[in-house]
């Protein structure tokens, strides 16, 4: 069987990826998954999103040993432990604790997926073990991969579509199908490869974060260093977790 590969650009349409009980990837390089890859290689027990900052105090209402992060408009929401920096997510801070995250746009993608068997956790950091392992289960269960974009609310995200493509390219291509948004990111990608960070900071929202000052400049360095990771979280029963093949 050949596997279907479709790159989503719409967070909204992780509901069809779900619809198609396709292996699912959520994509926020630019900070969200990123984050959360970084807690989990730092040794972090859990990740718990939430779309909502209301949700994301309520919980840690409940559980005030809980981490609680996150972000609007890139910065750190009014009493929250920590923003969404990645570099913030040290080993000091995060081993052994539970995580509360609530972001603009990469929490809501996730949330979007809920529905499905298996949503998994992918960016620059993590690209190869990502796919790998999402390719792995696609096979096994016979069923396609969705790259699902976490975008700019709503609007197309250009760091993420590049990611999708160093994802889709390290796929064996006789055993997959691409999309056309797909074969495009896999384009897309192999112009970048070469300069990665200097091509990221050309997206709106990487200029964004550039605007709000340098610790932002750096996590974006932070961000885009490929497959420095190996974990790949995924979600199970509300939280992420790392996937143990
Ligand atoms: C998001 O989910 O919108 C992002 O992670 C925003 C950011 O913190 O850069």
């Amino acid at each position: 069987m050949t596997i279907p590969i479709t790159v989503e650009c719409d967070p909204k349409n992780a509901v069809k990826a779900v619809q198609r009980e396709d292996v699912i990837i959520i994509i926020d390089v630019l900070r969200c998954t990123s984050s959360i890859i970084t807690m989990l290689a730092n040794d972090a027990k859990s990740v718990i999103t939430t779309s909502s900052v209301n949700m994301a105090r309520r919980i840690h209402t409940e559980h005030p040993e809980f981490i609680l992060a996150g972000e609007r408009r890139g910065t750190k929401p009014k009493g929250f432990d920590l923003g969404n920096s990645p570099l913030a997510f040290s080993p000091e801070a995060v081993r052994e604790k539970h995580v509360i995250l609530t972001t603009t746009n990469g929490t809501k993608a996730i949330s979007n997926a809920k529905g499905s068997k298996w949503v998994l956790i992918g960016a620059l950091l993590n690209a190869k073990s990502g796919i790998k392992t999402a390719f792995s289960i696609a096979e096994r269960e016979e069923t396609g991969i969705s790259l699902v974009l976490s975008g700019k609310k709503g609007s197309f995200s250009f760091e993420d579509f590049l990611c999708a493509g160093a994802m889709s390219e390290k796929l064996p291509p006789e055993s997959v199908e691409y999309s056309d948004a797909a074969l495009a990111a896999v384009l897309s990608f192999q112009q970048a490869r070469d300069s990665l960070e200097t091509i990221v900071q050309q997206g709106t929202h990487a200029k964004y974060l550039i605007s709000l000052g340098k610790p932002f400049v750096e996590d974006i360095q932070h961000c885009c260093q490929l497959d420095k990771y190996e974990v790949v979280p995924y979600l199970k029963g509300g939280y992420i977790l790392p996937l143990i093949m």
